[in-house]
């Protein structure tokens, strides 16, 4: 996991086939869905409400789940991947938070989690505190600026065509303009935009950053999760919704879901779609319809992420 690259992933292809066509024709499944993280099995489920059930999902791993995912360490089982749910006690109620904590959910063991401590637990590179005060001003700039750049990302055009970087805004806010040079400031900077997606202000999005609807619509109170069943859990629930489960082992059997399965091509073309995978297996469907789900579920080197339901 950590040799992938953040913010790749997340792309959910979704190949559906179209209701009018020749589906006679078709050799495989009316909707391919290539990949099983939260996103892959998420759609599957809604597609399977809609009463579209002839399905594939192709995922790579051995597994579902994708960047949500836990290991064995010392033994306990430890989160590799996501650990927080984000954005919980706002006006909307955050589906994963039904899902974690919510009566008929899973009930996970979770705890509120905040960074309020962040400026009195700024280590210097040789050692010892940054001074609170100092790392506060800090903080508080950042804060200032981002609120700024709400406003900015405000007046642009949906279309995204107007979006820019977070760093572009920060210039125009004549913020670091030479990006952060103290490395107290690349340590908030860091905490503020790459921990939070996964990468530098360089290349996130303003538009889709600034604000974050997972705070203004969910809420600022983030969880962490610590249970043994692990974050995964919140996948599996879903699966277990529309996927034939094993009731004793908990495992996927249903023979929709094709795990060591891994895509090399997807080839549009005027009448079709057709997926290659690595054992030289080709998957066609007659009509492409792709959904990127911008799920912003970023991989991080703190192995933060943000989860948030995007349809
Ligand atoms: C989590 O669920 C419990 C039990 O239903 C509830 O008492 C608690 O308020 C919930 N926590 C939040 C933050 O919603
Ligand atoms: C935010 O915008 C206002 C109005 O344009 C400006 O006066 C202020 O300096 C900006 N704040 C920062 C931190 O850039």
């Amino acid at each position: 996991m950590l040799e992938m690259k953040p913010f790749t992933a997340i792309a959910l292809v979704l190949v559906v086939g179209a209701q009018c066509t020749s589906l006679a024709t078709a050799t495989g499944p009316r909707v391919i869905i290539v990949g099983a993280g939260i996103s892959g099995i998420s759609a599957g489920k809604r597609l399977s409400e809609a009463g579209i059930t002839d399905v594939v999902i192709l995922e790579a791993t051995d597994r579902i789940g994708g960047r949500i995912h836990k290991t064995e360490f010392a033994g306990v089982n430890v989160e590799t991947g996501a650990n927080w749910v984000e954005g919980v006690n706002g006006d909307e109620m955050n589906p994963i938070w039904t899902m974690a904590n919510g009566t008929g959910g899973l009930n996970l063991r979770t705890f509120r989690s905040d960074f309020d401590h962040l400026a009195s637990n700024t280590y210097k590179q040789d050692g010892g505190l940054y001074d609170e005060k100092v790392v506060e001003k800090i903080i508080e700039r950042m804060d200032e600026v981002e609120e700024n750049g709400s406003k900015l990302s405000g007046t642009l055009h949906h279309s995204g065509q107007q979006d820019m970087s977070v760093m572009a805004m920060q210039r125009l806010n004549d913020h670091m303009p030479s990006g952060p040079a103290r490395p107290v400031d690349m340590v908030i900077d860091y905490y503020k935009h790459d921990f939070e997606f996964a990468e530098p202000p360089r290349v996130t999005s303003l538009q889709n950053t600034q604000p974050l609807p997972t705070f203004s619509n969910f809420g600022d109170d983030v969880y962490f999760v610590a249970d043994q069943r692990g974050y995964e859990s919140v996948v599996y629930h879903i699966a277990g919704q529309y996927l034939k489960t094993d009731r004793k082992s908990g495992a996927i059997i249903d023979p929709r879901l094709k795990l060591n399965t891994v895509v090399r091509e997807i080839t549009y073309f005027p009448s079709g779609v057709a997926v290659r995978t690595e054992d030289n297996k080709v998957y066609r469907t007659d009509y492409v319809r792709e959904i990127i789900y911008v799920f912003r579920c970023s991989f991080s080197a703190l192995f933060r992420i943000q989860l948030c339901y995007r349809e």
